[in-house]
């Protein structure tokens, strides 16, 4: 986990990162909105459970807590949802039925405390309306984003994330190429189908998103970035006529433990 920090006055990041062995680091961020009723987008990674408490508290008591947004049912991001909702007994789960059916099949789900969404849904957060909406990308078939009309930000899951070389807290502080080539490659990698999409096809989704115009991107996999959803949108646009992107393979796996071990 890396320390929370404040990406607009009602909105902040806990933030942590990943190592993608070879390649750099991936950002997985949940965050904090403080709405009338405020909410939590996503649970962070289990790996970090305790860590992750202490920054959620460390932002806000989580009995505060009168949502808890979950974006897709993935491991990055349902890593600390029992422990939270524990913690934060007016919270209640707002996600897509079938997330809260699948992670059913591990733990019992509060059911009662369950409210479901399909995208197009909204609810209420007493200061702020936020609508699930499908983003172009996604890895798992229960995603659903945030669109907060307030802050006008979108909260987009795993879309465009983007490996990284170092760990920053704005998207603005990673060179132009190196976030292009980190996201696409990432949208490749996690997103295999895009390549089977006709791009004019492709190019309707993120014409949805160019016409609600975030002023925001939060990913949970990429820094915050402000003012630059049309870059962002154009890059995505690259990707599924492009090549395949290619997962390392045995050898790569090697040459990786072996450079751990300092062999020469
Ligand atoms: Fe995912
Ligand atoms: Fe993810």
């Amino acid at each position: 986990m890396d320390k929370p920090y404040r990406v607009t006055p009602d909105i902040e990041v806990l933030p942590a990162h990943f190592p993608v062995p070879g390649a750099g680091f991936l950002a997985v961020n949940a965050f904090v909105i403080r709405a009338k009723e405020p909410v939590l987008v996503d649970t962070g990674m289990g790996l970090d459970s305790e860590a992750f408490m202490e920054a959620l508290a460390s932002v806000i008591d989580p009995r505060e807590l009168k949502w808890v947004w979950l974006t897709h049912d993935d491991a990055d991001h349902t890593g600390n949802l029992r422990k939270v909702l524990e913690a934060a007994p007016n919270a209640r789960l707002a996600a897509f039925s079938l997330a809260v059916l699948r992670m059913s099949t591990a733990w019992p789900m509060p059911m009662d405390r369950v409210h479901w969404l399909n995208p197009g849904d909204s609810i209420d957060a007493g200061d702020r309306r936020l609508t699930a909406v499908r983003p172009p990308l996604y890895d798992n078939p229960t995603t659903i984003g945030v669109y907060d009309d307030k802050s006008e930000a979108f909260f987009s899951a795993d879309c465009f994330g983007a490996i990284i070389q170092s760990p920053v807290q704005s998207a603005d502080a990673v060179a132009e190429g190196d976030l292009a080539q980190g996201m696409a490659g990432w949208a490749s990698l996690d997103n295999p189908w895009v390549h089977m999409v006709k791009p004019e096809e492709f190019g309707q989704a993120l014409a949805r998103i160019r016409q609600m115009a975030p002023k925001m991107i939060l990913s949970a996999h990429l820094p915050p970035a402000e003012g630059k959803t049309g870059a962002l949108l154009d890059v995505l646009a690259t990707v599924p006529p492009a090549a395949p992107a290619v997962a390392p393979n045995q050898a790569a796996l090697e040459q990786i433990l072996a450079q751990a071990r300092g062999d020469s």
